[in-house]
């Protein structure tokens, strides 16, 4: 196996205080975001579908008339296909409205109209990946569970495992065995409160989204950066 394929061990002395200074910056930076305000399973799902492929703003002008349109899974679960797909409208991407429909009628029939809370759970359901399943369990049940999508996979890659990790996209095992360092990495910071787990993964979403961006990082900017093993501190 070649070595850059096998992940550098994380620093996790550096862990508590990263965790804190993420916490810190988020309650004084992040954004008010209208799915940030609820905890319905069905509101958080539908911005968690809508998030997938779709910038936040644009997000943020289509998810209220979709809910206006589909109070809840019930409601959506009943409609027929060429409502959804109307509702859904100008957010492109369609096969995953159509994953919400099935899902919302899969959840009326088998799980009595109610949205499972456990990761393993949801990921059963159409439309479900890792990260959706992380992110309704602790978004909208606040389990202590981590919900790594690309933005905080970036940010966990950059601050614990550094550049030598960054090239391992190449091959195959070495994207699945980067995405299990990355995961397990996630699941040791997640706090163990569940309140705080829902903090730390909007925060992590949130350093993502605003600092620790793809192709240029605003690392001057960035609360973490005397953590960071990539950052110049
Ligand atoms: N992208 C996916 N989930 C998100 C969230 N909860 N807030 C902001 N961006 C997101």
């Amino acid at each position: 196996m070649p070595r850059s394929s096998t992940p550098r061990a994380p620093k996790l002395k550096n862990a508590q205080p990263f965790t804190r200074k993420v916490l810190a910056w988020y309650a004084r930076a992040g954004r008010d975001l209208p799915w940030r305000r609820t905890r319905d399973p069905y509101r958080v799902l539908v911005s968690e579908f809508m998030l997938q492929q779709t910038q936040v703003s644009r997000v943020r002008e289509y998810y209220p008339r979709f809910l206006e349109r589909f109070p809840d899974l019930g409601s959506l679960a009943r409609a027929p296909a060429r409502a959804v797909r109307e509702a859904w409208d100008g957010l492109g991407y369609y096969a995953r409205a159509r994953n919400l429909h099935e899902l919302a009628k899969c959840v009326t029939r088998r799980h009595d109209g109610t949205l499972p809370d456990e990761p393993e759970e949801l990921r059963e359901l159409p439309g479900v990946g890792p990260y959706t399943a992380g992110a309704v369990a602790s978004f909208a049940y606040e389990k202590p569970v981590p919900a790594v999508d690309t933005n905080v996979s970036r940010v966990l890659r950059r601050v614990f495992f550094g550049r030598a990790t960054l090239k391992d996209s190449l091959t195959v095992a070495g994207n699945v065995q980067r995405a299990t360092a990355v995961w397990g990495l996630a699941g040791k910071l997640v706090p163990k409160n569940g309140k705080r787990a829902w903090q730390f993964n909007q925060a992590m979403m949130e350093l993502g989204a605003l600092i620790c961006v793809a192709r240029k990082p605003k690392c001057p900017q960035c609360p973490v950066r005397a953590v960071c093993r990539t950052g110049k501190g």
